[in-house]
């Protein structure tokens, strides 16, 4: 695929599958052609020419062969430029009617199921996707390929050839403006076959609408509709096929009801149609009962009036007149009404033929309607392509009339066939230059006139036996044939004149046969008189005219009771034939294009090609005589200018560029190629081949020739290859050796450099080193010289000056130095000194040693100095007060264990205040002198030692001691001072004091006494200090120790002062232990 896709095709010829034309069938027989036929089926080539007619085989299967790209491909490019294609007649009829201004015609024919209404719709898809675009434009092709749908489903049916097949024909006129934009279109109908609506053959159905619209209604609409969704609720619809696989009738009733929109139907158009289709179920599912009468005659009646009931309200006929107008019938004639009854026979037969018209003439106004949609608005002449799309030739087992009329109608296609060909062919003959030669073929001219001859023809004796009065039956019928036609060759019937056929079995009584073209068909006369009447009695269409539906109305004209008419109107068969007339006489006058459809097989099967059936199909199509006709004369033609491009090769004078017209080229080919000359004709634009034989010969020729090119292309391709690989190569060889050479002779440089640079650098190296070593010798010697004329010169200088250093220069500097060095011994000094106070001991270090006797000496007065200051700022009191202290410390320091705790406190002397307290102003007045001390002491009991049963006041004056009462103040004891020998203490911390008196003295008569103070150290000094100051007096002494002795009266006691005891608590505890011994414990601390 692939590989044939990549090639581009110029011709026809090229990469053919059997031969695309079969004019070039070589030899040319029915069997080869059935085999060329089949070779190209079996390779998905459906399409084969003859010619300019396009043979189609149906393919049962979609092929790939209908994309937007083909149709680029088969855009605009000549016919046998590409392989067959149903496309390419398109384009050529597109083309010759909007470049050459020829109105065109496609006439499609073939068996049912062959694939025609297929063909016309690719015809008019690949039409409407080449011509122009645009808003307008594209509205009116969609309104075109929409009316296919429309039509399809009310007038295509399921039958056995073809599901789909299309019940009527069909013949669409498209128009296009002269730039070949589509402007409009009209279509024609043909002859629907209605006979389907109230009766479908087994294996059948009924038109697709039906189903459709029961399959695909909302429930809505049903309801409106009032029908079931049931098909087997209809007696038309017959059951054995109702549904079709591959068919979705749901989906393709929503498709057609937008295809109707499309088309422009109002929504209460589409109602209406759809109230008919109903209305026409509703009435085969009426039924009559016969009712006897008294004349004996059996009178029909409707059976359940429910669904008539429903009918008429759907279509709005009252009820009644229709019920009457399936009993009675009326007559008229000369002016008078006769009514007759129906009996229940005719009632079904009016039923019938009233669904049957009600069906055919609304289809009838559907083509109508959409051709007022799709008519083309402008009235300026316009071009126009028809498109023929009618039902093909038929042979049933049971043919009826509408066999016999659908094979009139092909036999007549049939005979503008050959007629056109032919005219064709001689045409292009004339048109060429070149001489005609008469062909024989079979012209089937003479069935024509058998049929539609106007004395003796079929048509004109069935519309004859129609018209006749008297009893008139399709035997009355069949026997006016037997006699009429007993001569004519092509038809057969038993009771002929002509006793040819008295045996014949196959041929039954009521029969008769036609030979057609395309083979023999039997027709059963039976239903001929009927159908060719088509009567429906003037009540029944009256009935309808009354409906209150106003499509029903239109479709009713003749029920007007105002437009009576007497004439009956024309049979089918006339009409058939007058249309077929007018269709015929239209094809004429358009250039035709055709399409002949082949049925494969009649399984409707993909690739099953039955041989007989194609045979037939061929035979009767007349494709042998086609081919035949079109190789009469000549079978090959081509313009000059795409022949000289396709064998210019051939020719030396030709190849590669022939310079003159091209008619001379290929004559000059011609001749060189020794072609017979009765081979060839040179026409005016073409050269006629007469032999397909010297058409493959130039085919052969060329193959062979583009073979040779081939290889001499291939050959000077390679040389030229490797040549250039070996150019390229060798270049590279070189660039890669110079490259190698550079780089080597590089390296070797660099070597060469690199120990030169040693060489050099070692040489400089020795000779730098060799300078050196001498600029240092030099310079050593220099320095040398230098230093010994330095030295010398010093000697020099100092031996000079050295008188003037001798004398006084050491003194000095020593004087000097020393000055300097006290200088700042005492500076230093100066800002060192210590704090002023005279216990502060510290002293600066002294700096040298030679300084130690200074440096003592300065530290000594510094001290007695700052000592100096200190005393100049004591008072006189303050002064004798530390005299006082002074001298306490002289006298206990380091001797009695009170004193520490005393040198904090100061000497008070007056702790009574004596002056002041009032208690002690008479004692005080009667001391004369000043009272340097009063105090409250413990005088010890003499004779026990207790302590504090009797304290007293103690005073001292500058001459005595003075004891008295603390309670009183009476003075008990005065004791003179001088009397006093000396005080005792102990070394503790006890206050205990013996005031010793001296023998003899007037005091000393009680004793010495033993007191306790807590001042006893200011008391003892104090003492100390008067008897001092008292020039006349020897000193006081003052004992210290633990054991002394005092004279208490006669005795002698020791006072001893122990350790005592904690038990004693912390006071001091003092016992009498005998005469001798008075014991004072002491505590351990105070
Ligand atoms: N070119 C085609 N490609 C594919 N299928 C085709 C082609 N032509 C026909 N058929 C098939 O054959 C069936 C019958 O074709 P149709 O055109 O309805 O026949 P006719 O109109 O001749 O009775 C179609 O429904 C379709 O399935
Ligand atoms: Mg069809």
């Amino acid at each position: 695929m692939t590989y044939s896709k990549m090639e581009v095709k110029t011709s026809l010829l090229d990469n053919m599958i059997g031969v695309g034309d079969m004019v070039l069938l070589e030899p040319l027989s029915e069997d080869s052609f059935l085999e060329n036929l089949k070779k190209r089926f079996d390779h998905n080539e459906i399409y084969t020419y003859i010619g300019s007619v396009v043979i189609s085989l149906n393919p049962y299967r979609s092929l790939p062969i209908y994309t937007p790209d083909k149709v680029e491909e088969y855009r605009n490019r000549n016919f046998y430029e590409l392989s067959p294609h149903i496309y390419a007649l398109a384009d050529e009829a597109y083309r010759s009617l909007r470049d050459q201004d020829k109105d065109q015609c496609i006439l499609i024919t073939g068996e049912s199921g062959a694939g025609k209404t297929e063909a016309s719709k690719l015809v008019m898809s690949y039409v409407a996707a080449v011509c122009g675009k645009g808003q307008e434009v594209n509205k009116v092709k969609e309104q075109l390929l929409q009316s296919n749908p429309v039509l399809e489903a009310f007038g295509n049916a399921k039958t056995v050839r073809n599901d789909n097949s299309s019940r009527f024909g069909k013949y669409m006129d498209i128009e296009f403006d002269f730039k070949g934009d589509p402007l409009g279109g009209v279509i024609s109908n043909y002859l629907l076959e209605k006979s389907r609506v109230v009766k479908q053959p087994r294996g059948e159905r009924n038109f697709h609408i039906f189903y459709q619209l029961l399959s695909g209604a909302s429930d809505d609409m049903l309801k409106k509709l009032k029908l079931e969704r049931d098909f087997s609720k209809y007696n038309y619809l017959s059951l054995d096929s109702a549904t079709v696989s591959g068919l979705d009738d749901a989906a393709n009733f929503r498709t057609v009801r937008n295809a109707m929109q499309i088309v422009g139907f109002m929504e209460d158009e589409m109602q209406s149609v759809l109230e008919l289709v109903a209305a026409v179920l509703k009435l085969g599912n009426l039924d009559f009962k016969p009712e006897s009468r008294c004349n004996g005659m059996d009178e029909s009646r409707v059976k359940d009036k429910n669904d008539l009931k429903e009918m008429c309200e759907l279509l709005g006929i009252e009820q009644s007149v229709l019920e009457r107008a399936f009993s009675y019938r009326t007559v008229e004639a000369k002016m008078e009404k006769v009514s007759t009854t129906l009996n229940v026979a005719q009632a079904y037969y009016a039923r019938d033929a009233l669904a049957k018209n009600l069906y055919s003439r609304l289809f009838s106004w559907l083509v109508t309607r959409i051709n007022e949609s799709i008519r083309a608005q402008a009235k300026t002449r316009h071009k126009v392509m028809g498109v023929l799309d009618i039902y093909g030739f038929e042979i049933f087992e049971d043919n009826s009339f509408e066999q016999f009329i659908i094979n009139y109608c092909n036999e007549k296609l049939q005979q503008i066939f050959i007629e056109l060909t032919l005219r064709e062919e001689q045409e292009e003959y004339v048109r060429e230059g070149i001489e005609w030669t008469n062909i024989e073929y079979f012209n089937n001219a003479v069935i024509c006139d058998l049929i539609e001859n106007n004395q003796n023809g079929i048509l004109a004796m069935l519309d004859e036996e129609c018209l006749r009065p008297g009893t008139v039956t399709d035997e009355t019928f069949l026997d006016k044939l037997n006699t009429i036609c007993a001569e004519h060759q092509h038809f057969e019937s038993r009771l002929n004149k002509n006793s040819k056929f008295l045996n014949d079995h196959s041929l039954p009584h009521n029969c008769f046969r036609i030979q057609h073209y395309a083979g023999k068909v039997l027709y059963r006369v039976e239903g001929f008189v009927d159908k060719n009447n088509d009567l429906l009695y003037r009540d029944l269409s009256q009935a309808m005219y009354k409906a209150n539906h106003s499509l029903i109305k239109q479709l009713f004209p003749e029920g007007n009771p105002a437009k009576v008419n007497l004439k009956r109107p024309p049979t089918a068969g006339f009409q058939f034939r007058a249309s077929v007339g007018t269709l015929m006489g239209n094809l004429q006058t358009k250039n035709p294009n055709y399409i002949r459809c082949i049925k494969p097989n009649d399984k409707k099967a993909a690739h099953i090609f039955t041989d007989s059936l194609v045979r037939h199909q061929v035979r009767y199509l007349g494709l042998m005589e086609n081919v035949r006709v079109r190789r009469a004369g000549y079978a090959f033609r081509q313009a000059y200018e795409p022949c000289l491009e396709r064998y210019k090769m051939l020719c030396k004078n030709t190849w590669p560029h022939w310079k003159g017209p091209a008619r001379q080229g290929v004559e000059v080919l011609m001749t060189d190629l020794q072609v017979p000359a009765e081979e060839f004709a040179y026409g005016r634009s073409k050269i006629f081949i007469r032999n397909p034989r010297t058409l493959f010969f130039l085919e052969e020729k060329r193959k062979q020739c583009l073979e040779d090119l081939a290889t001499l292309i291939q050959k000077i391709y390679r040389g030229w290859k490797c040549r250039s690989h070996f150019l390229l190569l060798k270049k590279s060889e070189i660039v890669v050796a110079a490259w190698y050479r550079r780089y080597a002779q590089q390296k070797k440089y660099q070597k060469i450099k690199h120990s030169t640079t040693v060489v050099q650098s070692y040489t400089r190296g020795w000779q730098a080193r060799k300078l050196l070593r001498e600029l240092k010798y030099q310079k050593k010697c220099e320095e040398a010289v230098t230093t010994i004329a330095a030295f010398w010169h010093g000697t020099q200088v100092r031996r000079e000056y050295r008188k003037f250093f001798r004398a006084n220069a050491g003194r000095k500097i020593y004087n000097f130095t020393i000055q300097r060095i006290m200088q700042k011994y005492f500076l230093g000094l100066k800002s060192n000194l210590p704090s002023m106070s005279p216990i502060d001991k510290s002293w600066p270090a002294r700096p040298y040693s030679f300084l130690e006797g200074v440096h003592a000496e300065l530290r000594r007065i510094f001290h007695l100095w700052r000592c100096k200051k200190y005393r100049s700022q004591f008072t006189e009191e303050k002064k004798a007060v530390y005299e006082e202290k002074l001298e306490a410390s002289e006298l206990f320091k380091d001797k009695k264990a009170l004193y520490p705790s005393s040198v904090s406190q100061t000497f008070k002397g007056d702790y009574l205040e004596m002056v002041k307290n009032p208690k002690y102003q008479k004692l005080s007045s009667a001391i004369d002198e000043k009272i340097l001390l009063a105090d409250v002491v413990n005088k010890i009991n003499r004779a026990n030692g207790k302590v504090g049963s009797s304290p007293r006041l103690f005073l001292l004056t500058k001459k005595s001691v003075i004891l008295a009462d603390q309670k009183t103040g009476q003075v008990k004891t005065s004791l003179p001072l001088p009397d006093l020998s000396s005080v005792s203490t102990s070394t503790q911390s006890d206050g205990f004091f013996a005031l010793k008196l001296k023998e003899g003295s007037s005091s000393a008569v009680k004793g010495d006494f033993l007191l306790s103070s807590d001042h006893l150290i200011e008391i003892v000094t104090k003492l100390h200090r008067i008897s001092s100051l008292a020039a006349d007096r020897e000193k006081l002494n003052v004992d210290i120790s633990d054991e002394f002795l005092v004279q208490f009266k006669q005795d002698k006691v020791c006072v001893k002062f122990i350790q005592g005891s904690p038990k004693n608590g912390n006071s001091v505890s003092c016992k009498r232990k005998n005469n001798r011994l008075l014991e004072v414990s002491v505590p351990t601390s105070p």
